[in-house]
C-alpha cells in the first residue's frame, strides 16, 4: 500500500509510520530518500528488498541536527568543523559506528555515513520521527536517482508505505560522501555539490578516491555498481561542441533512432530528438536536470527502440562538474566516443 503525502500536516503520520518499522520516501535537497528507522534492523533489511539493492552496500543515516550523530557514531573535532561549514546540506561524513546501529544498516561494516539534509520537509520529518533515518536514494537499484515524487512512484509504487511529495529536488545529484581519515584529513568517496575546493577551506588534506585497481574493494561500496543506467545505451561525445552537434546531426540523417541530451542553445536544431539540460554554461541546471533527462529517455518509444542516446562529455573539474562527470561516466558505462 502507498500513501502519497502532499500536505505538511500529514508529516507526523509519515513519521509514525517510519517509527513503527515502515518505509517512507521523503524529499531532500539532493534526491529523494527511501527511509527506515536506523535503529530497526528489520526495517533496514526491507529497504534493501524494496530497492533490489545488493546487501553489501551500506545506507546513509540522516539526522535533523549534526549533534544527533552522537547517539550512534563516534564524532570528532573535524566532524564538527565540517558540520559547522556544510550542514545542513549535501555532505555525508563517514564515522565509526556505535553499537546501537544494526549491521543491516551498515552492510556489516563498522562505519556509518551521517547526513543532515537542508530540505525543510526532510528536516521536519526526521525531527518528528525522533529516530535517525537510514535512507538510500529512493530508486530501484541501478536506475537514476529520483528528483521528483513522480520518479519515486514510477520505481517504488507498492513497495513502500508512504511517499512524501516535496516537489523537485534542488541539487539533483546525491550528496558528497567523505571519509574522515585523520584529525585534519578527508577522502572524498563520491563527489557532490560540496566540492573538494570547498572542503579544502575547512580541512587541510582533501583527497579523492581514484578508479579501482582490479580486485580492489572500494571504500564506498556503491561506487562499484553500474548506476543511473537508462534502458538504451548512452554515449559521451568528446570533442568541440560544433563537432558534437555535427556528429549527432549526421547520425540522425543516416536514420539512427537516437536522442540527444543537449543544451538549450542546441535544442531547436534537434526538435523532438532533444532533451535539454539547461543553458550551456549553467552547471547547476545540468546537475538539477540530469537524472530526469536520463529517465525521460526511457519513455521514448518502446523499450530498446532507441539505438543510442548521445550527450556531451562533461568537464571533469570545477564546482559541480566533478559530480556530473562521475554520474554520467557511470550511466554511459565508460563509453566515450571521440568526435
Ligand atoms: O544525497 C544523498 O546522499 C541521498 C539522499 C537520500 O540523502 N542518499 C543516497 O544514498 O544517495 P545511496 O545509498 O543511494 O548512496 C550512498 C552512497 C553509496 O555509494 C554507499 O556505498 C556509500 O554512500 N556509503 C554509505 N555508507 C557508507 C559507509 N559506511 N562507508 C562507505 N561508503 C558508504
Ligand atoms: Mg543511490
Amino acid at each position: 500500500m502507498n500513501t502519497l503525502i502532499t500536505d505538511g500536516s500529514s508529516l507526523s503520520c509519515a513519521a509514525s509510520i517510519l517509527r513503527g518499522g515502515g518505509l517512507v520516501i521523503f524529499p531532500t535537497e539532493t534526491v529523494y530518500g527511501l527511509g527506515a528507522s536506523a535503529y530497526d534492523a528489520r526495517a533496514a533489511y526491507n529497504v534493501f528488498e524494496a530497492k533490489g539493492r545488493p546487501h553489501d552496500n551500506p545506507l546513509i543515516v540522516h539526522v535533523s541536527e549534526p549533534a544527533d550523530a552522537e547517539n550512534f557514531a563516534y564524532t570528532n573535532e573535524l566532524y564538527y568543523r565540517l558540520a559547522d561549514a556544510f550542514m545542513p546540506g549535501p555532505l555525508t561524513l563517514i564515522l565509526k559506528k556505535k553499537k546501537i546501529i544494526p549491521y543491516e544498516v551498515t552492510a556489516g561494516g563498522e562505519t556509518v555515513g551521517v547526513r543532515c539534509p537542508s530540505h525543510p520537509v526532510a528536516h521536519e520529518f526526521i525531527k518528528l520521527a525522533g529516530v535517525p533515518v537510514a535512507a538510500p536514494s529512493a530508486n530501484l537499484s541501478g536506475r537514476p536517482s529520483p528528483t521528483t515524487a513522480a520518479h519515486c512512484i514510477e520505481d517504488m509504487c507498492g513497495r513502500v508505505d508512504a511517499i512524501i511529495d516535496g516537489g523537485e529536488c534542488e541539487f539533483g545529484l546525491e550528496s558528497t560522501v567523505a571519509l574522515i581519515t585523520g584529525e585534519d584529513s578527508l577522502k572524498i568517496l563520491r563527489p557532490g555539490a560540496v566540492t573538494a575546493e570547498a572542503l579544502s577551506c575547512v580541512c587541510a588534506s582533501v583527497t579523492t578516491s581514484e578508479g579501482l585497481a582490479p580486485g580492489e574493494t572500494p571504500l564506498s561500496p556503491g561506487m562499484k555498481y553500474k548506476h543511473y543506467a537508462p534502458k538504451s545505451p548512452l554515449f559521451l561525445l568528446d570533442g568541440e561542441r560544433d563537432d558534437v552537434i555535427e556528429y549527432v546531426k549526421r547520425r540522425i540523417s543516416e536514420g539512427e533512432a537516437c536522442l540527444f541530451i543537449c543544451y538549450d542553445e542546441d535544442a531547436e536544431l534537434f526538435g523532438d530528438r532533444a532533451i535539454s539540460l539547461g543553458g550551456a554554461d549553467d552547471d547547476a541546471a545540468h546537475a538539477h536536470n540530469l537524472f530526469a533527462a536520463l529517465r525521460k529517455t526511457d519513455s521514448y518509444g518502446k523499450e530498446n527502440a532507441l539505438t543510442a542516446i548521445y550527450t556531451y562529455m562533461p568537464k571533469r573539474e570545477g564546482g559541480i562538474s566533478a559530480a556530473i562527470y562521475n554520474r554520467l561516466i557511470r550511466a554511459a558505462d565508460h563509453t566515450v566516443l571521440k568526435v
